[in-house]
């Protein structure tokens, strides 16, 4: 029974997995009220709730899962890369418990997670495949040659791509997160009435940049105000669509260039912008076209949560893994620096 634990950015978030990947529990507290009036996370405001909630959510994992602690057999914890007071709160408590309950402490890399969100289900591939994880602070582009063994192919040069939406959202007033509110709009909206230039589409690298686009809206919402005055009804949706498509083209594009160069028939999805219905439709439709196999995690489980570090620490259980009680916390590592993380059995 593994007690997993996730507090990296603005979710508080447990979940309960046995060792053959049953999920027994999936608990997620968002702290979204707090950060709204902010129009983004505050991440002072974010360790203070996580600890206001880390309690409380633990709790209603383990009754989800109808267990004691007593129970829990080993603990896993994300512990990069993440807020740094964030994450202090999760390591902290994870090892708290452990210590306690005189268990082992898996010590998690989350983007590592993002990529084993989706390791249960039949259509997860096995090495090699290439994983775009893309979120509110990741857009990048990852070999995996071998279980736990990444390299890192591509990854952005400024924004990320969930933060293209959320920086979107605020410029236009809209509440946070940013990606789920634009994509309602989008679904109502025609993304040839507003078109964007799809980022480093013509460039050779697999690197994203989202900085231009946001420069663009940004120029392109001025414009709106000043020929219409407020940017509402249907002028809004079609704004939203094509901001929408830009942010989506510009990710498969990447993807599907690093599987045509590695050779690679394989791709997995991750992050929060993975729950995205525009992205998930394209890359099944343009993934088809190139024979290339798109692995989609649970809608759930494309934004943060704690089943994927439950997920992540499994893989690395079976491979012979835990961590080190002194591991700790880092707001930034590199995820080809993750084994860093773990120590062998
Ligand atoms: O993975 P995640 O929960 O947190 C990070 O690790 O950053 O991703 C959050 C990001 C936010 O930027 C949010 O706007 C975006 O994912 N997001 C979406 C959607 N749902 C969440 N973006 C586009 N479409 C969605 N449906
Ligand atoms: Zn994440």
């Amino acid at each position: 029974m593994i007690l997993a634990i996730e507090t990296s950015c603005d979710d508080s978030a447990a979940a309960v997995c046995t060792h053959s990947g049953q999920v027994l529990a999936d608990v997620v507290a968002s702290q979204h009220e707090q950060h709204a009036p902010y129009r983004g996370v505050v991440p002072e405001i974010a360790s203070r709730q996580h600890l206001v909630q880390i309690v409380a959510v633990l709790q209603q994992a383990l009754q989800q899962a109808r267990l004691s602690p007593g129970n829990i057999t080993h603990v896993a914890v994300t512990c990069a890369p993440g807020l740094i007071g964030s994450l202090l709160v999760g390591v902290q408590f994870a090892k708290g418990f452990a210590q306690a309950r005189g268990v082992p402490l898996i010590g998690v890399h989350h983007i590592e997670g993002h990529i084993a969100a989706s390791c249960t289900q039949r259509d997860y591939p096995q090495p090699p495949f290439i994983a775009l994880i893309a979120s509110g602070g990741h857009s990048a582009l990852y070999a995996c040659r071998a279980h736990g063994q990444f390299a890192t192919l591509g990854c952005t040069r400024d924004d990320a791509a969930g933060e293209a939406f959320d920086k979107t959202a605020k410029m236009l007033g809209l509440t946070y997160p940013g990606g789920p509110i634009i994509d309602q709009y989008a679904a109502q909206g025609d993304p040839t009435q507003c078109e964007f230039p799809v980022a480093m589409r013509a460039s050779a690298t697999l690197d994203y940049s989202f900085s231009g686009l946001k420069t663009a809206i940004r120029i392109r919402i001025a414009q709106l105000k000043q020929q219409h005055g407020r940017i509402e009804g249907q002028l809004l949706y079609d704004l939203c669509a094509g901001v929408r498509q830009a942010i989506v083209q510009a990710l498969l594009d990447k993807a599907l260039l690093a599987c045509k160069r590695t050779g690679m028939t394989a791709l997995v999805l991750g992050g929060g912008v993975a729950a995205n219905p525009l992205l998930r439709q394209q890359a099944l439709l343009r993934g088809h076209k190139q024979g290339v196999a798109i692995c989609l995690p649970a809608i759930k489980h494309c934004t943060d949560n704690a089943v994927m570090i439950a997920h992540a620490a499994r893989l690395r259980l079976q491979a012979g893994y835990t961590s080190a009680f002194s591991v700790t916390a880092h707001a930034t590592l590199p995820l080809s620096q993750a084994d860093s993380l773990y120590r062998p059995l």
